[in-house]
Order: structure tokens, then C-alpha cells, then sequence
């Protein structure tokens, strides 16, 4: 099956269903990689939020039920994984703020707890971004765990489809201040026109200075069948998702010429350099279908 079978303008969902049920499994990766006495995160707010959504594999996953021996996807290549994408948002949002950035955006925001687990200087505004269903489910969930932000946090309950750029000024945004944004696992999702559409809004409301953090694909070397592939390791731990009919697979603009393009300077992370600047090496599976200049992208707005 294609995603057009699945996906289509305008669809929604909730945290259980979708492309909103990716938000939960990448919250049970970093629930497991949060416990235990050698935790290599500190998301202590994942673990409460992946039981109150209360999808039984994620549930088991976290509970150590299901798992699996294979060398690239046990518990401990899973919390590697995990940690690596973690602590490169979490640093960015650390470096843009020890610029002086006082103002973040968390594109497609899931499950993300940075707005109540980063140690933010006082007066920094975060806004999260996500459906409406999403959003809502999260706010609530933390708010019963008595859960306090540890910035201002504004809420944004929009698909990124539309007019997300009126709504986010609406929710008090100030496109004449430098942004921090990040959008993390989120591209892969959107239609290729809907991504460039994103990074041309995301563009116009950035003051100079503005900072982006990003996924980066190489679509150049990866084979025909990567979503396929991708679907296929998550299935080999038990998920049911089948990301190929999530996500939107055909030719699109690599985030980092397109950024460049439109005036910012982009700095990419291998995934290679990405691991090894955590200690970690990815596995080879990996590295494979991958090529060479996927990973991280950082980028400034001169
Ligand atoms: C893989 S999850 C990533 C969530 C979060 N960034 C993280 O890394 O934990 C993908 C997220 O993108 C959001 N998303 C995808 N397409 C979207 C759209 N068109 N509008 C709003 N949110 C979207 C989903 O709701 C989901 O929360």
C-alpha cells in the first residue's frame, strides 16, 4: 500500500492513530532510553504520557514485554538512537539560547516535553505547534501529572497544511525577534510542496539571526524501497505502524539546499558524526540505505 491510500489533504488524528501514533513511538523510545540507573535521557514526563495514550505495544515496549535480541534494535540500540536525535534538539535549543534567542518554536511538537524539562532563561516564549487533537491530549495529560512549564508555553493547535503562520502570530508570536525552530520528525510527513511551503513561512518569519534545526534527508542515496525498509525495522520490534503508508515518499527538496537557497547558512551533522559525537556508532543496517549526508541539520538565518 502507498500513502495515498492512507493519507490525503486535510486527514487528522489523535495520538493513537495516524501520523499522530509516531509521536507516541518516538516518546517510547525516549521513555526507555530514560530509565533505569543508566539512563541516557531525562524525558521523565514520556514513560506517563505513552501509558495515558495507552497503545498496548507502546505500553509493553516501555514495560519490557516486547522487545527484541536483534543486534540493531534491542533496548540499548534503541535508547543510542534515540538519544542521539534527543540531545541534538536539546543542544540547539541550549545554543540558541546562550545566544540570546528568548523565543522557540517546536514544529509538529508530539509528544515533546522540552517546553517543561529544558532549563529555558527567563522570559523565553515556546511555542508548540501540532494538531488539534495532539495538542490538546498533551496539555491535559501534563497538566493532571501537575506537570509546570519551564518557560512561557503557548499552544498552537493547527494543521501545519495551513495557515499556521497567521494562527502562530495570533498566539503572540514576534516575527521581528530571532527564532529558535525546530521541526523533528516532521518533514517526511508532509507533502514535498507542503514542506517547501513550511520552510518559505518558516523563512518569512524569521528575524536575522534565526536558527532552525532539522532532520536530513539525502533522497539522492537512498534506494527505491527505504520507507519500506524503515517499516520493516520498526515491524521487527512488534509496532503496527506502517510508516511507507505514512509517509509522503516521492521526490521532495532536501531541507538543507532549499534553506540555503532562501539565504540561511546550513551546517549538516552526519548521522555518522551525529553518534559519534554522543560515543555511539550507528549500525551499519543503517548506514547502508542512509548514504553518507543524511543526519542533522542546523542552519542560521544571515
Ligand atoms: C514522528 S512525530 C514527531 C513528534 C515530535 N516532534 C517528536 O520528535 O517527538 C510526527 C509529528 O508530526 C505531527 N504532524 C505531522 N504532520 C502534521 C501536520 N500536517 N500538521 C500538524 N502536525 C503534523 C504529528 O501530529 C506528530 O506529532
Amino acid at each position: 500500500m502507498t500513502n495515498t491510500d492512507t493519507r490525503f489533504d486535510g486527514d487528522s488524528w489523535d495520538l493513537a492513530t495516524s501520523v499522530g501514533a509516531t509521536a507516541t513511538a518516538v516518546a517510547a523510545s525516549r521513555a526507555i532510553a530514560s530509565q533505569g540507573p543508566d539512563a541516557l535521557l531525562d524525558d521523565r514526563f514520556a514513560e506517563p504520557l505513552v501509558r495515558a495514550v495507552g497503545i498496548q505495544h507502546f505500553v509493553d515496549l516501555i514495560e519490557g514485554r516486547v522487545g527484541t535480541d536483534d543486534p540493531v534494535l534491542n533496548r540499548r540500540a534503541m535508547s543510542e538512537q534515540m538519544t542521539v536525535r534527543t540531545r541534538f534538539f536539546d543542544d540547539f535549543f541550549t545554543a540558541a539560547t546562550e545566544a540570546g534567542i528568548r523565543q522557540a518554536v517546536i514544529l509538529a511538537a508530539g509528544l515533546d516535553t522540552r517546553a517543561y524539562r529544558l532549563p529555558w532563561p527567563t522570559g523565553t516564549t515556546v511555542f508548540e505547534l501540532d494538531q488539534p487533537e495532539v495538542i490538546t491530549f498533551k496539555s491535559n495529560t501534563l497538566a493532571e501529572l501537575g506537570a509546570e512549564p519551564s518557560a512561557q508555553r503557548r499552544t498552537v493547535a493547527i494543521d501545519l497544511r495551513d495557515d499556521w503562520p497567521a494562527a502562530l502570530t495570533a498566539a503572540g508570536f514576534d516575527a521581528s525577534r530571532p527564532t529558535a525552530w525546530i521541526a523533528e520528525g516532521l518533514l517526511i510527513y508532509l507533502p514535498p510542496a507542503a514542506q517547501d511551503k513550511l520552510l518559505d513561512d518558516v523563512t518569512a518569519l524569521s528575524a536575522p539571526g534565526s536558527r532552525i534545526a532539522t532532520e536530513q534527508m539525502d533522497m539522492s542515496s537512498l534506494p527505491d524501497d527505504w520507507a519500506d525498509k524503515l517499516t520493516e525495522r520498526s515491524r521487527r520490534i512488534g509496532s503496527s505502524i506502517n510508516l511507507a503508508d505514512l509517509f509522503y515518499a516521492g521526490e521532495r527538496n532536501t531541507a538543507a539546499d532549499y534553506l540555503a537557497a532562501k539565504g540561511w547558512r546550513t551546517e549538516l551533522l552526519t548521522t555518522e558524526q551525529a553518534f559519534a559525537a554522543q560515543g555511539f556508532r550507528p549500525d551499519d543496517e543503517m548506514l547502508a540505505f542512509e548514504g553518507s549526508n543524511s543526519g542533522y541539520l542546523a542552519a542560521t538565518l544571515t
